[in-house]
């Protein structure tokens, strides 16, 4: 028999593991989650840095949504999605008020099936909606991002040690360079590498030309990729050149919707629309899975037509738009609302990062530290001058020494190859000054058993 396979722990295929190294472990349980903290089996207590995986807005155990979600299992657990629940219809109108245009819900359960449903929607918006003769069909995306697994996300994610091996994912995807200021060209400034990215990208659609695109869709802000802030004159210059050239806009806001870049979604840090949104991860902070495409009212009107035309949106999720979810996702939100996570998520991110800056900045470890609102990425080198990102020994210690002093962090891991070099800092938006000093405590040690 295998030995190394005899020796796994369980029974468990977890995502993104190698799994030989956990032959003859136990990796720990988590049996517990209480406001930022997660307590394993032993009884050690965690503050959870990254907010599961950048959802668990409103932090752990509320009881609340429990009790929500319990009331509505009793009183209806289920309806096929071709029917209207209470719920359902609810909260796509709630959605529709918090993002404050005229809008149209789908719901499905994944940020990965909402990126999904987006292209589909803007291919065959072109088809019934285009100039004659046109054949709009390609999707852009960027390098660095990530849009999700399934094969058309897939393709439309920018990251290479994520499609090795799988591809070729959905055809019609590729991919421009993002900005990326901390290693930008030493001659431009900040806003001029911005407007040469935005000169690269109308290149790029003249190249391929413009009448075979359908789509752009971009975070507001590369979120798991990075966490890269792009120059202020960069999303406004893409809905500029989007409109130029009669692209769609989607804006996927999967990670930075519903407070977690100090605004309640990451656009309004630019002021700048998209024709269509994709958000799941906050929107019920991770108590129920759902995820949803928002088409704005010019799009969806677009589907509008006689039943045999066949102009009607024609997908449908078993587990889209579930009574539950959406219970829960209806009082998630209202709980941001309510206690201003979003504010706190502003004060909270802008503390963090001084705090950092001034006690950290200089460190030879740390080439930037950036982000917006409970979003912060720490690009780390092993020499500032080169930029030499920072090796995976050295992180890989770095984090465990984080874990071991009681904060559970993370990085861009396997994402591009050899630039999985940037922490990731994002606790749940309730996180008080007192928790941010104790991940900041925590990333001191860390950072001292990295140097040697
Ligand atoms: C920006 C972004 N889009 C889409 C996805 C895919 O979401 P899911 O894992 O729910 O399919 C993710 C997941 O991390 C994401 O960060």
């Amino acid at each position: 028999m295998n030995t190394t396979l005899s020796n796994m722990p369980d029974h468990l295929w977890r995502p993104i593991t190698q799994h030989s190294m956990l032959a003859g472990t136990q990796p720990r349980k988590m049996v517990k989650g209480e406001g930022v903290y997660l307590t394993d089996s032993d009884g050690n207590k965690f503050i959870d840095g990254l907010s599961g995986l950048w959802c668990v807005n409103v932090g752990y155990g509320r009881k609340e949504l429990a009790e929500v979600a319990a009331k509505q299992m009793t009183d209806l657990a289920y309806l096929a999605p071709l029917m209207s629940s209470e719920p359902t219809v609810a909260f796509a109108d709630k959605l529709q008020k918090m993002l404050g245009f005229e809008a149209h819900v789908y719901f499905s359960v994944s940020g990965s099936e909402a990126n999904e449903t987006a292209f589909k929607i803007a291919r065959q918006y072109h088809l019934q909606n285009g100039k004659q003769g046109e054949n709009r069909y390609k999707i852009i995306s960027r390098y660095r991002a990530y849009h999700g697994n399934t094969l058309g996300a897939m393709a439309a994610t920018g990251q290479a040690e994520r499609k090795m091996g799988y591809e070729p994912g959905a055809v019609g995807f590729l991919h421009v360079l993002p900005p990326y200021p901390y290693r930008r060209h030493e001659k431009l400034t900040v806003e001029e590498h911005g407007q040469e990215m935005l000169h690269v990208l109308e290149e790029t659609i003249i190249h391929e030309g413009a009448q075979t695109v359908a789509a752009m869709i971009m975070e507001p802000m590369i979120t798991g990729g990075g966490v890269m802030v792009p120059p202020d004159c960069y999303v406004p210059g893409v809905r500029k050149l989007c409109d130029k050239y009669g692209i769609l806009l989607i804006f996927d806001e999967v990670v930075s919707g519903f407070g977690r870049t100090g605004k309640m979604f990451g656009h309004q840090h630019w002021n700048t629309e998209a024709d269509i949104y994709t958000f799941a991860k906050g929107l019920a902070s991770g108590y129920m899975p759902i995820a949803a495409t928002v088409a704005k009212s010019h799009i969806f009107e677009g589907f509008l037509g006689k039943p045999n035309e066949l102009k009607h949106f024609r997908q449908i999720n078993t587990f889209g738009g579930h009574t539950v979810a959406t219970a829960v996702a209806m009082r998630n939100v209202q709980i941001v609302e309510e206690e201003d996570l979003t504010g706190n998520s502003d004060r909270m991110g802008r503390y963090f990062r001084k705090v950092m800056q001034e006690e950290l900045g200089d460190h030879p470890l740390i080439g930037e530290i950036r982000g917006h609102g409970l979003l912060t990425g720490i690009e780390t080198v092993s020499d500032r001058a080169a930029k030499t990102p920072l090796d995976d020994a050295r992180l890989n210690l770095l984090l465990g020494t984080c874990a071991q002093n009681g904060v559970i962090l993370g990085r861009n891991s396997n994402t591009i190859p050899g630039r999985c070099n940037v922490l990731l800092v994002a606790p749940p938006l309730i996180a008080t000054q007192a928790h941010n000093d104790q991940i900041i405590g925590a990333l001191k040690k860390g950072f001292a058993a990295a140097l040697g």
